[in-house]
C-alpha cells in the first residue's frame, strides 16, 4: 500500500515539474513514506530521518517531509519529536503535496496537511510506476473493521471503494502497456462492492471476473483479504479465472476464540477453519499465507498453544508473525499490555520455528514439479540466474544465462528451502 502511495506521490510531483533525484545527496527534497502499524515501523522511520541530521546541517535548504500513516498519527507533534522535519502530509492528502512543497520553497515554515481522512480520494491517472513488470492498483482506501489492535482506520479513515470505472480504466491501460502482474490493493480488498455502479450484488469475485477479461498477458493478485468477506464464490473465481493467481493471504491473527473476540475480528476459529477447508477444496494446489499476532493483552499460555496448534494444523505456506504493539487511538490501547516482552519474543520465535519447518516441507513437495515463474530480475551473486515468483507467490531462483526479466517461464524445481525454490527453465 505504501509502495503504491509513494508512486502516487512521485507521479504527482513529477507532473508538477519536479524530478526524481538519483541519490539522497542529490536531493533538494526528501520524502519519507511511513507506516504506523507497529511501534517498530515508526522507530525505524524516525531513525532513518535522524540519519539525515548531518546532511541537513550542511545544507539547511534541504526540505524533509514525512508522509503516510505516521504523519497522520503524530500530526504536528512530529516537529517536536524530530525537528529535522519541515512538513508532514497525511495519506489522504497526497494530492496537495505539489502545492505544499512549492509554497515551502518560497516561504519556509513547519506545515502539516492532515485530517482529510474519510473523504473520497482522488487518484491521478495515468500515474508514475516504479516497476514496468508489476503494478499495484488500489481498489479501496481505508478500513472500517476496527480490529481492536489496529491503527489503520484512524490514520487512513473508513473504507472507501474506488470508482469501478476508474479501476477498469487503469487495469486496461496496464494490460495494454504490457504489465505482467497486477496486484489489487485494499486494506480489506475482498469486501469490494463498488459504488453501486453495477447495481447491488456486485462484489469482489465479480471484479476479478471483469479484470480477468481485460486484454493482456498478466497475472492478477490481491491483498489483503479479511476472513469475514471471504467466501466459496471468491475461491471459485480464483479457480476458474486463468489470470487470477492461486494465492490467498488470509490473516488468522489468533487461534483462540477468546482473543479473536477481544481483537474484534468478527469470526471464530471454526469459521476460519471452514474457510480454509473450502479454499482447499476449490484450489488443492493453492497457496495459503497468514498474519498472526502474539502477546495480545491477556493472551494466556493456553491461548497461545491454541494458536500454535491451529496454525500447525492448517499448515500455511508462509506466515508473518508479529509481537503485539500497543497503538494510539485503538481500543486495545486501553487494555493492559500485560504480556512481558520476553514472553512475546518466545511465542514469536516458537511460531517462526514451526512455520519455518512447515514452509520447508511444503516447498519440498514442489521438487520435481514444473512451475510457471514470472522472472523479475538478475540475482546479484555468483549464481548465474534470475529471481521470480511462482503463481503461488513463492520466490524462485532460476538458473539461466540471459536476462529474461518480464518473461513467464516454466521452471523445473530442483531444490527448496523454507523461503525459496531453485530450479532451471524447461
Ligand atoms: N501489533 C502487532 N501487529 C499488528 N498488526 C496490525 N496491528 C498490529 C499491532 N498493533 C499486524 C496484523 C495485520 C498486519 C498487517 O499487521 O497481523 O494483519
Ligand atoms: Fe487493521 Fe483489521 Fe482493517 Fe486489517 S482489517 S486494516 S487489521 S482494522
Amino acid at each position: 500500500m505504501n509502495f503504491r502511495d509513494s508512486e502516487f506521490a512521485l507521479g504527482l510531483l513529477m507532473e508538477a515539474g519536479f524530478r526524481r533525484a538519483e541519490s539522497i545527496e542529490d536531493a533538494d527534497i526528501i520524502l519519507f513514506n511511513t507506516c504506523s502499524v507497529r511501534q517498530h515501523a515508526e522507530d525505524r522511520a524516525s531513525a532513518n530521518i535522524w540519519n539525515l541530521a548531518k546532511l541537513k546541517k550542511q545544507r539547511p535548504g534541504l526540505l524533509i517531509g514525512v508522509i503516510g500513516c505516521m504523519a497522520q498519527a503524530k500530526k504536528t507533534k512530529i516537529f517536536e519529536d524530530i525537528p529535522l522535519v519541515d512538513f508532514t502530509c497525511g495519506p489522504d492528502n497526497e494530492t496537495e503535496l505539489p502545492r505544499l512543497i512549492k509554497g515551502l520553497l518560497k516561504d519556509r515554515a513547519n506545515i502539516a496537511v492532515l485530517n482529510n481522512i474519510g473523504k473520497p480520494r482522488k487518484e491521478a491517472f495515468p500515474s508514475y510506476r516504479d516497476n514496468d513488470i508489476k503494478a499495484f492498483v488500489s481498489i479501496s482506501h481505508g478500513c472500517s473493521n476496527f480490529c481492536s489492535y489496529c491503527i489503520v482506520p484512524y490514520v487512513r479513515g473508513g473504507e472507501r471503494p474506488r470508482n469501478l470505472k476508474d479501476i477498469m480504466r487503469e487495469v486496461k491501460d496496464l494490460g495494454a502497456r504490457g504489465f505482467k502482474e497486477i496486484t489489487l490493493l485494499g486494506q480489506n480488498v475482498n469486501s469490494y462492492k463498488g459504488n453501486g455502479e453495477r447495481g447491488t450484488g456486485y462484489g469482489f469475485a465479480k471484479l476479478l471476473e471483469d479484470i480477468n477479461k481485460v486484454k493482456g498477458d498478466f497475472r492478477i493478485r490481491f491483498m489483503t483479504s479479511h476472513p469475514k468477506d471471504a467466501s466459496p464464490a471468491l475461491f471459485k473465481a480464483m479457480r476458474d479465472l486463468p489470470k487470477v493467481c492461486e494465492h490467498l493471504h488470509l490473516p488468522m491473527q489468533s487461534g483462540s476464540d477468546r482473543v479473536l473476540k477481544l481483537m474484534n475480528r468478527g469470526y471464530k476459529t471454526k469459521v476460519y477453519l471452514r474457510l480454509v477447508e473450502s479454499y482447499r477444496k476449490f484450489l488443492p494446489q493453492g497457496c495459503l499465507t497468514t498474519d498472526i499476532i502474539v502477546g495480545f493483552p491477556s493472551e494466556s499460555d493456553k491461548d497461545f498453544r491454541d494458536t500454535l496448534r491451529m496454525m500447525e494444523g492448517i499448515g500455511f505456506d508462509a506466515g508473518f508473525m508479529f509481537k503485539y504493539s500497543p497503538r494510539p487511538f485503538t481500543k486495545a490501547e486501553s487494555f493492559k499490555d500485560d504480556i512481558p516482552e520476553e514472553v512475546k519474543t518466545g511465542r514469536n520465535l516458537a511460531l517462526l520455528e514451526a512455520q519455518g519447518r512447515i514452509s520447508k516441507k511444503k516447498n519440498g513437495l514442489l521438487i520435481g514439479t514444473s512451475q510457471e515463474v514470472l522472472l523479475e530480475g538478475v540475482i546479484p551473486s555468483k549464481m548465474k540466474g534470475m529471481s521470480g515468483r511462482t503463481r503461488t507467490n513463492k520466490t524462485a531462483l532460476v538458473e539461466c544465462e540471459e536476462d529474461l526479466s518480464g518473461r513467464f517461464v516454466n521452471v523445473k524445481i530442483e531444490a527448496a528451502t523454507c523461503h525459496t525454490l531453485r530450479g532451471r527453465v524447461v
